[in-house]
């Protein structure tokens, strides 16, 4: 379809009442269809046939998440442009759009409430270590990434989105993965309240990411490695993703040669050894390792930062 048969589609497709609707309750974020039924009050067939022409239109694209499908406003192709146009010129007062803003966020309380139950019942609450200052270590994440754009973003085992919300805004595009259903729940809801609609966080395994090889300029792992059985293979899967020349940080728990673990009660935790963090770095091709160590209880946590090697082998300044 040409320049100018996309554009009349997308018009077409939005020139109706409910469509509209949608098309701003599906810029503030990502929708299933009983959650935007609720808000829009009508009927699932009506909203779903609404829903499909705004997708075959490139207003609005769909992914599917286990048994659910979310609805969210395309960031790129051909609908995207239109939406981004159409959505800076929505009346700001108009009731019908207030009432949908207000049924939209009592949906959304609802799933941040659901969210944080899901975790406490999964035990996700429990058995993490702390960093003393995260404040500080922030500050230093954005140091040590500050220097280059930060392009597209890939977060690996995002839970509540931590990094998403901290680097999300400087990002071209980013994007949290998580197997865990509940955190996913929990980091939608985060990011919704930090006002960070244009994010986004999809289901996936550290460990076979569905991304072609290449895709991102920055991957970030917070605080994940330390419960994983095959940290190696993470990284590796990491560096898969990374462009020539992209940075991977990795913030993570490292054992402390002061730290007794039979002095705690805190039995369940696991840090991993920092010596090994520097030969999976560089198994992986990743190259210009700068680290640098923070205090935690009970371990202190070491943030690294390298390059994947660009095409000549070479890793970048
Ligand atoms: C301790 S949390 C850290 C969350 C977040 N990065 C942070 O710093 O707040 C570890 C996260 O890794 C996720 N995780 C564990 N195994 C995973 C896997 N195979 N693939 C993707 N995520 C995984 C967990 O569900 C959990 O949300």
């Amino acid at each position: 379809m040409g320049a100018f048969d996309s554009l009349l589609a997308g018009l077409k497709a939005v020139a109706e009442p409910t469509r509209l609707r949608l098309l701003c309750i599906c810029a503030r974020g990502e929708f299933t269809v009983s959650e935007i039924q609720e808000i829009v009050g009508q009927s699932q067939p009506r909203v779903s046939r609404h829903l499909k022409l705004l997708c075959n239109a490139g207003l609005l694209v769909r992914h599917r998440e286990q048994h659910w499908v979310y609805y969210r406003v395309a960031h790129r192709g051909p609908g995207a442009e239109l939406a981004r146009t159409l959505l800076t010129t929505m009346p700001a007062t108009d009731p019908q759009f207030e009432l949908d803003r207000r049924r939209l966020e009592s949906v959304l309380d609802r799933r941040a409430e659901a969210a944080r139950e899901l975790v406490e019942a999964n035990g996700l609450d429990h058995g993490v270590a702390r960093l003393d200052d995260e404040a500080g270590v922030d500050v230093q994440v954005l140091r040590y990434l500050g220097g280059d754009p930060i392009g597209e973003l890939l977060d690996i085992g995002t839970g509540g989105g931590r990094m998403l919300r901290l680097l999300g805004q400087k990002a071209e595009r980013a994007v949290g993965i998580d197997i865990s259903r509940a955190m996913l729940m929990l980091a939608r809801s985060n990011l919704h309240t930090a006002g960070l609609d244009h994010l986004s966080v999809r289901h996936g395994n550290m460990y076979q990411m569905r991304f072609p090889d290449q895709s991102f300029d920055t991957v970030t792992i917070d605080q994940v490695l330390f419960q994983a059985e095959q940290p190696g293979e993470v990284l590796r899967e990491a560096a898969r993703v990374l462009r020539p020349g992209g940075r991977l940080l990795l913030l993570e728990f490292v054992t402390d040669t002061t730290y007794d673990l039979w002095e705690t009660e805190a039995d369940d935790l696991a840090a991993i050894d920092e010596q090994r963090i520097a030969e999976w770095f560089q198994e992986a091709g990743l190259r210009g390792i700068k680290s640098r160590r923070f205090p935690g209880q009970p371990f202190p946590v070491v943030l690294t930062v390298a390059r994947r090697l660009d095409e000549d082998g070479e890793a970048a300044a």
